[in-house]
């Protein structure tokens, strides 16, 4: 078998949905996007890359009026990140999903129940419901929760801060401890990771994990076809600190075939 025929199977399976979550500051942003990249050569399927708020025409202009805009009532907020969502689900996420790409999202839905519910303090049930209602129960399969104090993360950005990022220490303080309370509720969809670590660090400990719920387990060639083959599979440094073999080429195993691609389950 080889590599490519791998790639060839794994492509006509259904898409995964990853979001990455916590708080402002953590580095969510850079780990998605190498997250994404390695996904892409690993799999051979596209990569969407996006974000909440913003990931789409409409998005980034509600990202503006609840970052950057007047202040508003925490209800108001909440039905603006759920209105930014439910088109980005409608319109991005979706269909991408139902070609078989691989969608990487920095936020989703844990970032409202967390803010809007554990900041501002308004119900977690409303809230999850209100977002489950935008995005007709599309769940991610897995959700990599950046784990950082507060303090620690705001000191992290060095521009200046939004409406968000001004709520104050007790409010990010909430932030954290809802974002903590729901993976552990949940760890089958979450992994926790704390965001101290070293990029390269953590951006390998995120591949790991990744592979392991997704179930993209590695596919050692025989070493001869390989090597004429392909002597250079094209991957960086990185994949040899997460056990993969560099030079024996990857693939996917057999359990990559059908995972739900966010079936609602919570
Ligand atoms: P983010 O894009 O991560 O911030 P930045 O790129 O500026 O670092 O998120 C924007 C802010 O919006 C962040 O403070 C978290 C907040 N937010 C909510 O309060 N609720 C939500 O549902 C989402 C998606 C984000």
């Amino acid at each position: 078998m080889s590599d490519g025929a791998a790639r060839v199977d794994a492509v006509s399976a259904p898409g995964y949905f990853i979001s990455f979550e916590g708080g402002d500051g953590v580095g969510k942003s850079t780990q998605a996007r190498l997250l994404g990249q390695w996904l892409g050569e690993l799999t051979g399927r596209e990569v969407v890359l996006t974000r909440e708020p913003g990931g789409t025409e409409l998005g980034k202009e509600l990202r503006a009026a609840v970052l950057h805009g007047q202040d508003m009532d925490p209800r108001t907020e909440a039905l603006i990140y759920a209105a930014d969502r439910a088109h980005h689900v409608a319109s991005l996420v979706r269909p991408a999903l139902e070609r078989g790409a691989i969608v990487v999202t920095d936020r989703y839905l844990d970032s409202s129940v967390a803010y809007q519910a554990g900041g501002r303090e308004l119900g977690a049930d409303e809230i999850e419901l209100i977002s489950r209602w935008a995005v007709q129960d599309l769940m991610p399969d897995v959700t990599i929760l950046l784990d950082l104090d507060p303090a620690a993360a705001s000191a992290r950005i060095r521009r200046q801060h939004d409406r968000l990022e001004r709520a104050g220490a007790e409010f990010h303080r909430r932030t954290r401890e809802a974002f903590l309370a729901r993976a552990a509720a949940d760890p089958e969809r979450w992994v926790v990771l704390d965001a101290t670590t070293s990029i390269d660090d953590l951006q390998a400990q995120i591949r790991v994990d990744v592979a392991a719920r997704l179930e993209l387990t590695p596919v050692v060639e025989e070493a001869e076809d390989t090597v004429a083959a392909e002597p250079d599979d094209g991957f960086d440094d990185t994949d040899s600190a997460i056990g993969y073999t560099p030079g024996l080429g990857l693939g996917l195993g057999p359990g990559a075939a059908g995972p739900a691609t966010g079936s609602g389950a919570a």
